[in-house]
């Protein structure tokens, strides 16, 4: 790794790894991870400069499931997306970033991690994600959700909580500040969780690692 990467980052590539491993030893032990701080500032800086200057017409609202299943359910979420590419800087960096994470985590924890896809979320005054999984039971399709936040200061009373539950009967959950640089990460078969409404503008990113579910016949698409 390239020092101008770390600087870019504002991570060396050995802090980047002792904390990849702490994820790996999270999901191994619990099947989530929440690590305040854990985004380095640089980073999450220019993630947050690209987002909020994103122009309105760049935001789709976001949709439940894949391709010919995708709906637009304004009951369930009311935010809006754009998915990041590698053909920005920030997006380049936050994708060189977490392939550092993927290989860490396949190789401590052999996931068989395959590719990544993340997109930017933004949350309007007002906008929610209802209770729900990111995956379901047997697809091994995507295997580990990443939530990052990017925003500078998040009070109190700014709502816009991730709610994560350890099950489906579990009723109260572990809730978390959307505050720029945590990370939480988690198995998306195995963890129903949902956002609170925001009482102001929130913007964070939202990622899935996945297998290869390609066969002979059919090629998955990343997305
Ligand atoms: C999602 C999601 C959580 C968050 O986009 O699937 O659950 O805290 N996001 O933004
Ligand atoms: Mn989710």
């Amino acid at each position: 790794m390239n020092t101008s990467f770390a600087t870019d980052i504002g991570q060396t590539s050995e802090q980047s790894a002792a904390l990849f491993a702490k994820v790996a030893c999270d999901i191994r032990e619990r099947g989530y991870s929440i690590l305040p701080e854990a985004l380095p500032e640089p980073l999450t800086r220019q993630l947050l400069q690209q987002v909020s200057n994103l122009d309105e017409t760049e935001f789709v609202a976001a949709g439940i499931g894949r391709q010919s299943d995708f709906v637009h359910e304004q009951r369930i979420r009311s935010d809006e997306i754009v998915w990041i590419t590698g053909d920005t800087p920030p997006g380049a960096l936050w994708c060189q970033w977490t392939d550092q994470l993927r290989l860490i985590l396949n190789r401590q924890l052999l996931l068989g991690l395959f590719s990544f896809e993340s997109h930017y979320s933004h949350y309007a005054p007002g906008a929610y994600y209802a209770r729900h999984l990111d995956a379901f039971k047997g697809e091994r399709n995507r295997v580990l959700s990443v939530v990052a936040y990017l925003n500078p200061e998040w009070g109190d009373n700014d709502g816009g909580e991730l709610v994560l539950y350890a099950n489906q009967e579990d009723a109260t959950g572990v809730k978390v500040r959307p505050q720029r640089g945590t990370l939480v990460v988690f198995l998306s078969e195995d963890f129903p969780h949902q956002v609170l409404p925001a009482q102001r503008d929130r913007y964070a990113i939202a990622g899935w690692f996945r297998t290869n579910t390609s066969t002979a016949t059919r090629i998955d698409p990343p997305r």
